[in-house]
C-alpha cells in the first residue's frame, strides 16, 4: 500500500491506495474553506497552520495500514511553499519511522490522474488543466512524457472566478459561487471583450476579463439582480476564450481522447460547451468524478502507485519542495 499526503494549497488530506489493484483504501481530506472565505482567498500561514494541526490528525486515522505501507507519496510541488513544507515535513517523518522510501509528486500530475482513481490509466490524452493555480493545456504521452503546449500568461479561470465572487462579496471559492449566481442570469447581457480573441497566441489570460468585471459590478453598485447577469456574461467569456483556443489549437492537433481536470473541471457550463467543441472531431471526452475534481490525496496515491511501480524515488535528502511546476 501507498499512503499519500496532500497539502499544497487549503485542503489537508491523507489516502492509501492498494498497490495491485488501485483501491482507494481510505481517503479524508479537510478543508479550509470556511476558515479562509472571510479574506475571499486563500492566506498562505493560516492554511500552514491549519495544515499542521489537521496532518497529523487524519495521519493517526492511517496507523492500521502502517504496517503493509511500501512508500508515501507526497506533494511536493507546485503550490504555496508554506503549505507545501506541512506535508513533505510530515512525510519524511513517515518514510524515517517506518523505512520506506519516499516519493515526490507533482500536483498538476496528480489532476490527470484524479481520470484513473482504482482503474488503470489510459494514455495518450489531451488534458485541459483548469484550477485555482493553474490553467494549461497538456499532450500526455504516459507518466514521464508530459508536454505543456498553452498556458495562462496571468490569472487562472479558476482564480478568476475566485476573484470575481470576492468583488461581488460571494465568499471563497469563488467557482461553484459564481456557477450558481450564473444560473439565472443572461449570459449575453454583458458584452465582455474574449480575452486574447484577435491574437494568434495560443495561451490565455484572465486579468483583463477580470477588470472588465470590476468595472461592471462596480457600476452594478447595490443592484443585486444585475449580478446575475455579470456572473452569468463572466462564466459565457471565460469559457469561451477556453473553447476558442483549443479550437486553434485543434487545427494542427485535432483531439482523439481529451479529458478536463482540476477543481474548475467541475464547472457545467465549461463541461457543456467543452463536449459541444469535441462533437466535429468525434473525440472522446473523459472527466473526473467531482469529488476527486478538487484537491484531494487520492489522485497523488494514484500518480504514486505508478512512480512507485517505475522506481521513481526520492531520496530523503533530495526531496525539496518546489513553488512552481516543471510542467
Ligand atoms: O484544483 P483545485 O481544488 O485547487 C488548485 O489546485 O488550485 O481548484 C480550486 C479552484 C478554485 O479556484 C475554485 O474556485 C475552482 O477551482 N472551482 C470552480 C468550480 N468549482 C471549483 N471554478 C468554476 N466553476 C466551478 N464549479
Ligand atoms: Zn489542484
Amino acid at each position: 500500500m501507498i499512503l499519500s499526503i496532500e497539502s499544497s494549497c487549503d485542503d489537508s488530506a491523507v489516502a492509501i491506495t492498494e498497490i495491485a489493484t488501485n483501491k482507494l483504501l481510505f481517503h479524508k481530506k479537510i478543508s479550509q474553506e470556511i476558515e479562509h472565505s472571510v479574506y475571499g482567498g486563500v492566506v498562505p500561514e493560516l492554511a500552514a497552520r491549519l495544515h499542521a494541526e489537521a496532518l497529523p490528525k487524519i495521519l493517526e486515522q492511517c496507523e492500521p495500514y502502517f504496517d503493509k505501507l511500501k512508500a508515501v507519496a507526497v506533494t511536493s510541488s507546485p503550490g504555496l511553499a508554506v503549505t507545501l513544507v506541512e506535508g513533505v515535513t510530515m512525510a519524511k517523518a513517515v518514510a524515517v519511522a517506518l523505512d520506506i522510501p519516499i516519493i515526490g509528486v507533482n500536483h498538476l500530475i496528480g489532476h490527470i490522474y484524479s481520470l484513473f482513481m482504482e482503474k488503470e490509466t489510459t494514455f495518450p490524452l489531451t488534458v485541459l488543466l483548469v484550477s485555482g493555480g493553474h490553467t494549461q493545456v497538456m499532450e500526455v504521452k504516459n507518466l514521464r512524457e508530459i508536454e505543456t503546449v498553452a498556458k495562462s500568461m496571468d490569472d487562472s479561470f479558476g482564480e478568476s472566478f475566485d476573484k470575481v465572487a470576492k468583488m461581488m462579496g460571494l465568499g471563497y471559492p469563488g467557482g461553484p459561487l459564481i456557477q450558481e449566481l450564473a444560473k439565472d442570469g443572461d449570459r449575453l447581457a454583458y458584452n465582455f471583450t474574449v480575452p486574447l480573441h484577435q491574437s494568434p497566441l495560443i495561451a490565455f489570460s484572465y486579468s483583463g476579463l477580470k477588470n472588465a468585471v470590476r468595472l461592471a459590478v462596480e457600476e452594478a453598485g447595490e443592484d443585486k439582480e444585475k449580478y446575475k447577469d455579470i456572473a452569468a456574461s463572466f462564466e459565457h467569456i471565460a469559457t469561451k476564450h477556453l473553447t476558442m483556443k483549443l479550437k486553434k489549437y485543434f487545427k494542427s492537433h485535432p483531439p482523439k481522447t481529451f479529458a478536463i481536470v482540476g477543481g474548475a473541471s467541475a464547472n457545467l457550463y465549461l463541461r457543456e460547451q467543452i463536449k459541444e467543441l469535441l462533437k466535429p472531431y468525434g473525440a472522446k471526452l473523459i472527466l473526473s468524478e467531482l469529488q476527486y475534481c478538487s484537491d484531494n490525496a487520492a489522485m497523488i496515491g494514484r500518480v504514486g502507485v505508478d512512480m512507485y511501480k517505475e522506481g521513481m524515488f526520492s531520496s530523503l535528502e533530495e526531496l525539496n519542495i518546489s513553488p512552481k511546476s516543471k510542467l
